[in-house]
């Protein structure tokens, strides 16, 4: 099996190119990646050897690029994206661009060269915000998304469903919560609490802090998208959530506790514009079907996430600092 996994410089995209790598000795990535400021190959230096990850940098939206590697591979599983909700407030262009225009480039592509197997990572985000009393989303729930990003994604989502009644392209859709683990890019609230506090800087908690996330560990997000490639039904959406709904004091209490830092360091701010109140999924049709649930829970998960990030201070100092940018730039300026 040769995949073209795009975004695998991400912080998703990479973990699951070491998961893959690992569990199939004889499957083959190539991973298009555009290096945006969330993209880094340090996120797969331990590959730099392993003949069967080719890295191209480029843009999904370049249909000439695309077309040429979507031949040579057997399925896309497609990560890439604007991902930050923050970001999409700033400056939503970067996301209609890549969200959109990019995921519909893929899928031209995908059914020009044959109907390639296309898997769409997509978030619960698309469904909105949920009151406390409502039960979780499910491949039931409608769209109904409230960012730039979301909104974005949901659009892709559209493409690609759109794809598969009008011209049978073989796809399948994953919705998964949010995520956290190494590699988790420190602008998302773990990450960035995190460090903070390993830099002795306040926590931001935005609004009250009471706002709800189903939080799943990376790994656990990577079984349930190969199990999808490999045994999903063409055409299908499956949730994936990590059953741990907590709010983001709650998170941010527990890493402070664990690096037995001091409450003072919450520093509550202004609330995010049109802030999503409670994301949370029922995955039960995962489960049903796949026989996938989450193996990791959020107390093993962040523990773990805190010793990597402690083991690997130089990694994302470099990345606070602004200095993996021109590493980069030096590296790839032809
Ligand atoms: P990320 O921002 O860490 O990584 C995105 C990657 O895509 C980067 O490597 C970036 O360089 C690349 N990229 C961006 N624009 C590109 C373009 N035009 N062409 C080629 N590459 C481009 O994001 P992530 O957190 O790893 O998320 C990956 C996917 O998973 C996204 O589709 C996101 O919507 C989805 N998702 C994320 C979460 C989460 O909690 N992080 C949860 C559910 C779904
Ligand atoms: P984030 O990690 O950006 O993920 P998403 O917005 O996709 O859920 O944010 C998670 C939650 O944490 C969200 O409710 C916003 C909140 N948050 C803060 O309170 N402070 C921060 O500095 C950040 C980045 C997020």
């Amino acid at each position: 099996m040769k995949l073209l996994v795009t975004g695998g410089a991400g912080f998703i995209g990479s973990n699951f190119i070491h998961y893959i790598l690992k569990k199939h000795e004889n499957w083959e990535v190539i991973n298009l990646d555009a290096l945006t400021y969330a993209g880094n190959l340090e996120n797969l230096k331990s590959l730099e050897n392993d003949s069967r990850h080719q890295f191209i940098r480029g843009d999904i939206c370049d249909a000439k690029l695309v077309n040429g590697l979507v031949k040579e591979c057997d399925a896309i599983v497609h990560f890439a994206a604007e991902s930050h909700v923050d970001r999409s407030i700033l400056d939503p262009a970067a996301f209609i661009k890549t969200n959109i225009v990019g995921t519909y480039t893929l899928l031209e592509a995908a059914r020009q060269n044959g109907g390639k197997r296309f898997h769409h990572i997509s978030t619960d985000e698309v469904f909105g915000s949920l009151n406390s009393d409502e039960p979780a989303f499910s491949e039931e729930t409608a769209y109904d998304p409230q960012s730039p990003y979301s909104a974005a994604k949901a659009s892709s989502d559209h493409l690609v469903r759109a794809y598969f009644h009008t011209f049978n392209l073989p796809i399948t859709i994953s919705n998964c919560s949010n995520n956290y683990g190494p590699f988790h890019f420190p602008e998302k609230l773990i990450p960035l609490a995190i460090t903070n506090l390993m830099e002795d800087k306040k926590i931001p908690v935005y609004g009250d802090g009471l706002q709800i996330r189903d939080w799943l560990f990376v790994e656990d997000h990577c079984e349930a998208i190969d199990l999808i490639l490999e045994k999903g039904e063409l055409g299908e959406t499956y949730c994936i959530g990590g059953n741990s709904e907590k709010t983001n004091l709650e998170v941010v209490k527990e890493i402070l506790a664990i690096l037995k830092k001091d409450e003072d360091l919450i520093e509550f701010v202004k609330d995010r514009a049109g802030h999503d109140r409670r994301y949370a999924i029922d995955a039960t049709k995962i489960k049903k079907q796949l026989g996938w649930q989450p193996r990791v829970s959020f107390e093993e998960g962040l523990a773990q996430t805190i010793k990597w990030f402690e083991q690997n201070q130089n990694w994302w100092q470099k990345i606070k600092s602004g200095e993996y940018q021109k590493y980069y730039e030096k590296q790839y300026k032809n």
